[in-house]
């Protein structure tokens, strides 16, 4: 990395400067000050280790204050956009607490330089209340709302059938989220999904789901058994999402485990679907998707063809389902393309011993021709909608 000798004494920036970078102090010690009738006012000393420069280039404000070695000292440099990469891909909470504390320490040194009056003090304009803020602040209130609702019990599992294109039979199910708000009604998990998987309570509330969709299943199954269509209830599969996060946090396969056998359940009726996005996660997602096939799960990747598609993956996960994505399927008829896209698909999936689920289907023409190509099953209006649990159990 870049980095820049200076001599004792001598001066790094000062206050009022642009901020073009921020440094790593990596010998020597600076003194950090500001000004107030050529008077110096010490703020800080920082030494080894120490960073410093990065408030103007947050705030995209002047120099907060000057900085002037103290000995001799090295620095290495970070640049503007090292920094601002990160903070834009921060989370919204995160860049407004930043915001937040940047605020106080700029009003702190304003102190440190003698105002203590409040007539003293000018008017800062630091955003708090612009859209950015704003969505920030949604943010949090919109997480506290949904944990709220999922405490309140107001969420509920929709299911969908999964079909055998041949046959028209239904094979399994895919179990949908659903918040039923009692001001707002049945709200789509398009709504709060992301919201849930992008915190913490991802974990109690998918685990809420793992539990509710496999108690169904021991009712569906149960009930087929009942009524003599034990084929039936031996290859009926439960379709159940799981995010990244989820997957990746440690004892999910022991929880899972858990579960299925408070249930009583085999695991080949058990279907995990994840997006391929799970192998950002590198070996701790490969290492779950091993356990959870050894232990005879079956694995569906989701939203297949959308997002980074990668061949590579496909070799390495132990998959035995994959979702041809809504965005094909539609332009199955239309678009010669996308045919050829889903065709290979179906190919390869073939070749690789992998079963074939078309997603979103919603017309018999586009069944007809997805069964030509290769589609073993689908899911979609078509056939039905998502439904609730007592529905479903009266089309079985
Ligand atoms: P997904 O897993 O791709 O689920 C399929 C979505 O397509 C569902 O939307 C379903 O209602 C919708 N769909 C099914 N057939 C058709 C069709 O013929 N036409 C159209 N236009 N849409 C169809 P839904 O239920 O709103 O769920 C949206 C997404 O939210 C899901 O996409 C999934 O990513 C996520 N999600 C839903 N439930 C859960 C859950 O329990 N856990 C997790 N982690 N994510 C969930
Ligand atoms: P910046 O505003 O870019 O330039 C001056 C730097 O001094 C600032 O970033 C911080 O890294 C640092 N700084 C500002 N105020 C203080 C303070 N009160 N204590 C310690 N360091 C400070
Ligand atoms: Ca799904
Ligand atoms: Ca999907």
């Amino acid at each position: 990395s870049q980095s820049v000798d200076i001599h004792k004494d001598q001066l790094i920036f000062s206050e009022g400067d642009a901020g073009d970078c921020a440094y790593i102090i990596e010998k020597g010690r600076v003194l950090v000050f500001i000004t107030k009738d050529k008077e110096e006012i010490p703020l800080s000393i920082l030494g080894e280790g120490e960073f410093f420069g990065e408030m103007s280039l947050i705030d995209n404000q002047n120099r907060s204050a000057s900085v002037r070695a103290l000995e001799d000292v090295t620095l290495g440099i970070v640049t503007k956009q090292q920094l601002l990469e990160r903070i834009s891909t921060a989370d919204t909470v995160v860049q407004l607490l930043m915001r937040v504390l940047l605020k106080r320490l700029r009003r702190n040194n304003m102190h440190s330089r003698g105002i203590s009056r409040i007539g003293e003090l000018q008017l800062e304009n630091t955003g708090i209340g612009d859209d950015k803020t704003q969505s920030a602040l949604d943010q949090i209130k919109l997480e506290n709302q949904i944990f709220l609702a999922f405490q309140n019990k107001e969420f509920e599992l929709f299911y969908q059938p999964i079909i055998e294109l041949k046959s028209r039979k239904i094979v399994g199910a895919e179990a949908l989220l659903r918040w039923k708000s009692p001001t707002q009604g049945l709200i789509s998990p398009n709504v709060f999904i992301d919201v849930i998987e992008n915190s913490s309570m991802v974990i109690p509330i998918g685990h809420w789901i793992i539990n509710q969709a496999l108690k169904d299943l021991k009712t569906i199954r149960d009930h087929l058994i009942a009524n003599k269509k034990d084929k039936v209830a031996d290859e009926f599969m439960m379709s159940i999402n799981i995010s990244g996060r989820q997957f990746t946090h440690t004892d999910f396969v022991n929880n899972l485990e858990d579960l299925r056998e408070k249930h009583d359940l085999p695991t080949k009726n058990i279907k995990l679907e994840m997006t391929e996005r799970i192998m950002m996660d590198g070996a701790i997602a490969l290492d779950a998707l091993h356990q959870c096939r050894a232990q005879g799960y079956a694995i569906s990747i989701d939203d297949f063809g959308t997002g980074f598609s990668s061949l590579q993956y496909l070799t390495q996960m132990p998959i035995s389902f994959l979702k041809v994505d809504r965005s094909f399927v539609m332009k199955v008829l239309s678009d010669p393309k996308s045919r050829a896209v889903v065709s290979s698909i179906i190919h390869l999936a073939h070749a690789m011993d992998i079963e074939i689920i078309a997603e979103g289907i919603e017309t018999n023409e586009e069944s007809i021709v997805l069964e030509t190509l290769g589609a073993r099953y689908g899911q979609g209006y078509l056939f039905s909608k998502p439904v609730e649990f007592s529905s479903f159990m009266k089309m079985l």
